[in-house]
């Protein structure tokens, strides 16, 4: 069923590596990427749909093209190239992870650890927390977590099965639990960000980076929330994330539009012009999917759950993919980056693509990303 879906992803993929040679997709522009290098915090999405693509039909093509990468991944670490911020696991589980899940490529997993380890270097343990942006005595981001870090912990949980090394999944967990008590609010909604004092490690309060004011509830967050929720219970058993993974899932698929995709917040007034985010409804799907593997065959979540993936995916696919525009370079229409912040506010957005696509692939055959042990 989602076979042509894929293949046409599949196709447009080939045409931006042919296009695009050695470069990399940054935040669109009026319907098309702006290519350049890697320096930014999405790289990996586009590395790790060229995995997708080569686990899926075994061209070497793609895992080609993929493994052309890893020496730039390499050299940005090295370097330190703009990494101040939190999102190396994005970046490298979906890249160096990705070539050793795949070919068991040693300087794959080298570069992996390494990168575990910068991770690892934002932790601060006086706020229990992974530090999401800047340095470490940022005045406004130096107490600063935000609900998407909880897609960076896979690459220290996986780093934990590598090394044997206790302290990637005890920082790894310790992020996720505080996660849990200061993201997630009594009625299954989220913050986007939570902030600590940084003199004294104290919980000051919640509030918003990219949703529409600080008590509302962005919908790229709450789907990052979902899936991160489920990963985190993935690796650690710890039943409460599974709950509260369930518990944003419940929230998400409620306020979902008629046609089964989100608004870019569950808060924003919406009038014929208000913005979707397609990207939050990809990232749910692979949550749910994450769910449906995880939770038991007679939960009464079950059938909800289902009923949702299915629903949003097939709207993506006959409704926001652009299987109707050959020659575009995005998967997805209308997905945003910052709508208050007018940054792409109705365009492609390359994690769009990612999840998109994993959501596609592991539907027709199963194939996971690159979150999971081995
Ligand atoms: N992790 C940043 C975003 O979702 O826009």
């Amino acid at each position: 069923m989602w076979k042509g879906a894929i293949e046409d992803a599949i196709r447009k993929i080939k045409q931006n590596i042919i296009k695009y040679p050695g470069k990399l997709p940054h935040i669109t522009e009026g319907q098309r990427y702006e290519w350049g290098d890697n320096n930014d915090w999405i790289e990996g999405f586009y590395v790790g749909m060229m995995w997708l693509a080569y686990e899926y039909g075994q061209d070497s093509f793609y895992k080609e093209a993929a493994e052309s990468y890893l020496t730039n991944f390499k050299e940005r670490l090295d370097g330190h190239v703009a990494l101040d911020h939190h999102d190396i696991g994005f970046l490298y589980s979906l890249s160096a992870v990705a070539q050793w899940r795949v070919t068991g490529s040693d300087a794959a997993r080298i570069t992996a650890l390494q990168a575990a380890d910068t991770l690892l270097a934002r932790w601060r343990p006086r706020m229990g927390m992974i530090q999401a942006w800047g340095p470490a005595d940022d005045p406004e981001n130096g107490g600063r977590m935000i609900i998407d870090c909880l897609l960076n912990l896979p690459l220290l949980f996986w780093a934990h099965e590598q090394t044997g090394e206790s302290k990637y999944y005890d920082i790894a967990m310790k992020h996720a639990l505080q996660s849990q008590k200061f993201l997630v609010r009594g009625d299954g909604s989220s913050y986007h960000t939570f902030y600590f004092d940084i003199t004294n490690g104290n919980a000051l309060r919640g509030g918003t980076h990219q949703g529409y004011q600080d008590g509302s509830t962005w919908t790229r967050g709450q789907a990052w929330g979902i899936y991160g929720f489920a990963l985190a219970y993935r690796y650690t058993k710890h039943e409460a994330f599974l709950d509260t993974a369930k518990r944003l899932a419940r929230y998400f698929i409620e306020r979902m539009a008629e046609d089964a995709v989100v608004y870019w917040d569950f808060d924003v007034p919406i009038d014929e012009g208000t913005p979707r985010d397609s990207s939050a409804s990809a990232i749910a799907a692979c949550g749910l999917l994450e769910l449906l593997e995880l939770m038991e065959d007679r939960d009464p979540d079950r059938m909800l759950f289902e009923n949702a993936l299915n629903r949003s995916m097939s709207a993506l696919v006959e409704h926001y993919s652009t299987m109707d525009l050959p020659d575009a370079e995005g998967l997805l229409k209308h997905g945003s980056y910052h709508v208050r912040g007018d940054r792409a506010p109705d365009d492609y957005m390359i994690w769009g693509d990612y999840f998109y696509l994993e959501a596609l692939v592991r539907l027709e055959q199963g194939i996971k990303g690159y979150w999971y042990e081995s």
